[in-house]
């Protein structure tokens, strides 16, 4: 394939920032077009990777979703894992290819898709033995995995893309609780851990959810992105080693960790650092008292479920093992001073 054109939404977002910055400077002679939803936006992604051009819209902008997919050979939509129409609308524009220009579609979901145990028992904290794979068992993942996990309508509409077209190749990235600052222009900071360190400083006490014992697992987002680095590549060689279509489903992580051990460093930080007047830790017992601490934002599910996901499809096609030294608690103290600048303490 000559070089590559490439179609990004969320470049400007924490994940795809962060792999757009590796796939950029790996790839500088593939041609980018990126999906910004503002003016201020487009200035950032241009000043920093200048050979970027733009498309002005937003994820219900579909009409120019499917345009810019039957343009592009490569599609990374990083921007979200649940928006079902502009999934559609990339899916439209992809069928549009044909067999011998096919179209690449590398999607990020989530692996919150795991945690759909918690939510129908509205538990919190509690440890669950059950760890996904994404090869022995990767049809639990893409096949039986309930409809009623989070991220599952977009994954079917991705996946069912590339069972039913011959034209439609797809991938699917399931990264579990990214950190780490990102290297991109606009978003560089995760979801997960800053938002929980956002409402203890807010709160001004710490907080377990439960006993703590539920367990995610981790990834930096530098590693994450070597991921879509191979998954970019493998395109761009008409499919390469990576996985493509029913069982292209790939999980990225580190290793796991208890989300207790998170929540009382986090609090030990805050504490130390003087940004909490006490050292004391509230438990919030139920799914509900979890619910009430940020209307907008579920800290029951985010920080009180359990998502074990082990990585095996990446490191097997593609020798991919994390590479940053970094332990997940190491990393605590910069994200509680980085919400503690936001919050301008
Ligand atoms: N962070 C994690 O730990 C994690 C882990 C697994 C899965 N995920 C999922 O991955 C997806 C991306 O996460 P992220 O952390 O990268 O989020 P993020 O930092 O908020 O980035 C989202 C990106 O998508 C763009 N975007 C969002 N809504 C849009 C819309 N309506 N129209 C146009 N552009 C839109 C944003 O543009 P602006 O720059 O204009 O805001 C930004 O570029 C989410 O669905 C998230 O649930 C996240």
């Amino acid at each position: 394939m000559a070089p590559p054109k490439v179609f990004l939404t969320g470049a400007t977002g924490y994940i795809g920032g962060d792999a757009f910055y590796v796939l950029y400077n790996k790839h500088p002679d593939w041609s980018y077009t990126a999906l910004v939803r503002s003016e201020e936006r487009a200035k950032q992604l241009k000043d920093k990777f200048p050979n970027v051009s733009v498309v002005f819209g937003t994820l219900d902008s579909l009409d120019l979703l499917e345009e810019e997919s039957k343009k592009a050979d490569i599609i990374f939509h990083f921007a979200d894992a649940d928006h079902v129409p502009s999934a559609q609308a990339i899916v439209k524009g992809a069928v549009a290819h044909t067999a011998d220009r096919p179209a690449w579609i590398i999607h990020t979901s989530g692996s919150g898709i795991l945690g759909f145990e918690d939510t129908r028992a509205k538990t919190v904290g509690v440890e669950r033995e059950k760890v996904w794979d994404d090869w022995d068992n990767v049809h639990e993942l893409t096949v039986t995995m309930p409809d009623d996990a989070l991220h599952r309508d977009v994954d079917k509409i991705i996946l069912g893309a590339g069972e039913a077209n011959s034209a439609v190749k797809t991938a699917i990235v399931a990264p579990p609780c990214i950190n780490g600052t990102g290297r991109g222009a606009g978003h560089i900071v995760s979801q997960q851990i800053p938002t929980f360190a956002r409402e203890v400083l807010k709160r001004k006490k710490g907080i377990v959810l439960g006993e703590g014992r539920n367990i995610w697992n981790w990834v930096h987002i530098h590693d994450l992105s070597e991921v879509y680095l191979a998954l970019g590549e493998a395109a761009a060689a008409g499919g390469g080693n990576a996985t493509w279509g029913k069982d292209g489903y790939y999980f990225a992580e580190s290793g796991p960790f208890y989300w207790g051990d998170v929540q009382r460093a986090v609090s030990k930080v805050a504490y130390e650092k003087g940004y909490i007047p006490t050292a004391e830790i509230d438990t919030l017992g139920s799914y509900e008292e979890g619910l009430k601490v940020n209307p907008n934002y579920n800290l029951s599910y985010a920080c009180g479920s359990n998502s074990r996901s082990k990585s095996i499809r990446a490191r097997k096609l593609f020798g991919w093992a994390p590479k940053r030294p970094e332990q997940l608690l190491d990393l605590i103290p910069e994200i509680v001073e980085t919400e503690a600048r936001a919050l301008g303490l």
